[in-house]
């Protein structure tokens, strides 16, 4: 219920409009425009910067604070004291799991990570030089196809099931693209092997050998995993829930929001970090391109750097930093020239007033991007490993959308095309 009230005058309409305000458990009071409607106008808002476009309970985040919660927890505790399979469990469930509750968790994930035989027939239909993003998109739409069982959006016991096979196939299908891609066979996963474990396995291993996996890389996983997990009403997953409004299966969904996580500017992000540090190529040609950075006639722009709503240090970044330099440590890379760029792009943001004015810090990807590198992920798998990490996120969200009153979707324009005319031969 509404404690406050707005009160709008517009030019031309004789009374005050009364505008509801709410207040949430955290961050801003949000105005209700919904009467505006009534009135005959609507609101403008390009690029939803202003818009609260749902009401949630799973995610919080202060911008200005860099402050991200999960149902209440902070990131950095999670980060050192849950694992991935909690961080689902609590997105999911709204609450940490106890141990029993965790453990018939992990195993019902563990037992639905194998897919459908007859998917791996999607796999061959590609090139082997497909991005697998573009692969991603096609096999995810394709579950649907293979588990009628589940997809009935009303009944909260399929949205659970629907639930547990995204989170629990992501990793399987991640690898069997990259297996595609190199020509190897595809790895079935092993319900002795925890999710990180599973991942890494499915990733290196070979039918021809007995494939170690490390503990520091797989705990370096399970941080991106848990670091990505989710992050509000993101591109992606306002995508996932607007496809979900309008009554969608659950699979076709997420490969929506495969699809808007592709771009550059949200989970594109990671890989295009990879890609610039190639381009600049030595320590030297730096200043060139902080020049292109700072210059707004130049599309160029620093990748990893900025955010949309941290406008402060992305409270993710901070851990990843400390996980990037614990993976580096334990694999012994330190004079890596790609590092040596990163590491000198790093310092400059954060002195030089261009970047410290626009408050322009490293984001997450700009250090998950140079940890994957080290563990030997290629880097066209970088927004591959975003998305089965996004997957819990894009799926908590949905459900939340389907456990309560809902409407499809629909946001208005302002539109300044040709007003009505007549065609020629009308005349
Ligand atoms: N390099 C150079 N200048 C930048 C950068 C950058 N990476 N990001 C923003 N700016 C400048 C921008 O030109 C503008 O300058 P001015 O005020 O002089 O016009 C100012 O900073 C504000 O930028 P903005 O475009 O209004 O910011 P935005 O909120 O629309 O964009 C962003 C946010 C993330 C798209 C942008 O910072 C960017 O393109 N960053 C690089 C891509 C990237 O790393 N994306 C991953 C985000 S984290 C992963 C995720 O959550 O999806």
């Amino acid at each position: 219920m509404a404690e406050k009230t707005a009160r709008l005058s517009v030019d031309g309409i004789d009374k005050d409009i009364e505008l509801p305000i709410y207040s949430g458990t955290e961050g801003p009071d949000v105005i209700d425009v919904r009467p505006l409607t009534s009135e005959g106008l609507f609101t403008y808002d390009p690029g939803f910067v202003s818009t609260a476009s749902c009401e949630s309970k799973i995610t919080y985040i202060d911008g200005g604070k860099g402050i991200l919660l999960h149902r209440g927890y902070p990131i950095e505790q999670l980060a050192d004291h849950a694992d991935y399979m909690d961080v689902c469990y609590l997105l999911l469930n709204g609450e940490l799991p106890n141990a029993e509750e965790k453990a018939k968790f992990v195993h019902t994930v563990t037992h639905h990570t194998m897919v459908h035989e007859q998917l791996s027939q999607f796999f061959r239909g590609f090139r082997r030089d497909a991005h697998p993003m573009a692969i991603m998109c096609g096999v995810v739409g394709a579950l649907s196809a293979f588990y009628h069982d589940s997809l009935d959006i009303n009944d909260p016991h399929h949205r659970e099931v629907c639930a547990y096979r995204l989170i629990a196939k992501m990793p399987t299908l991640a690898a069997m693209c990259y297996k595609y891609s190199i020509g190897q066979p595809f790895m079935y996963p092993r319900n002795d092997m925890d999710y990180a474990e599973n991942f890494l396995r499915m990733m290196f291993g070979t039918p021809c050998d007995d494939y170690k996996v490390s503990p520091t890389l797989a705990k370096a996983m399970d941080k991106i995993f848990i670091l990505h997990a989710d992050h509000e009403q993101n591109a992606s997953t306002s995508t996932v829930r607007l496809a979900g409004s309008s009554g969608a299966n659950p699979f076709a969904c997420i490969a929506a929001g495969i699809a808007a996580l592709w771009g550059p500017a949200h989970g594109g992000a990671n890989e295009a970090v990879l890609h610039m540090l190639s381009e600049i190529g030595d320590v030297e040609n730096i200043p060139e391109f902080i020049q292109k950075a700072k210059d707004p006639n130049d599309p160029f722009r620093l990748m990893g750097f900025g955010h949309r709503v941290y406008r402060n240090f992305d409270p993710r970044a901070k851990v990843m930093k400390k996980t990037c330099d614990e993976v580096l440590a334990e694999l012994g890379i330190e004079n890596d020239p790609q590092l040596a760029i990163a590491k000198e792009l790093e310092r400059i943001a954060l002195e030089d007033p261009y970047f410290v004015e626009r408050k322009l810090y490293p984001n997450v990807d700009f250090y998950s991007g140079i940890i994957l590198k080290a563990i030997g992920i290629p880097t066209t798998m970088f927004t591959v490993i975003f998305a089965l990490s996004r997957t819990i996120g894009w799926i908590s969200h949905w459900s939340e959308f389907h456990s309560g009153p809902n409407k499809i979707g629909r946001p208005r324009q302002l539109y300044t095309g040709e007003q009505m005319r007549n065609h020629p031969d009308a005349e």
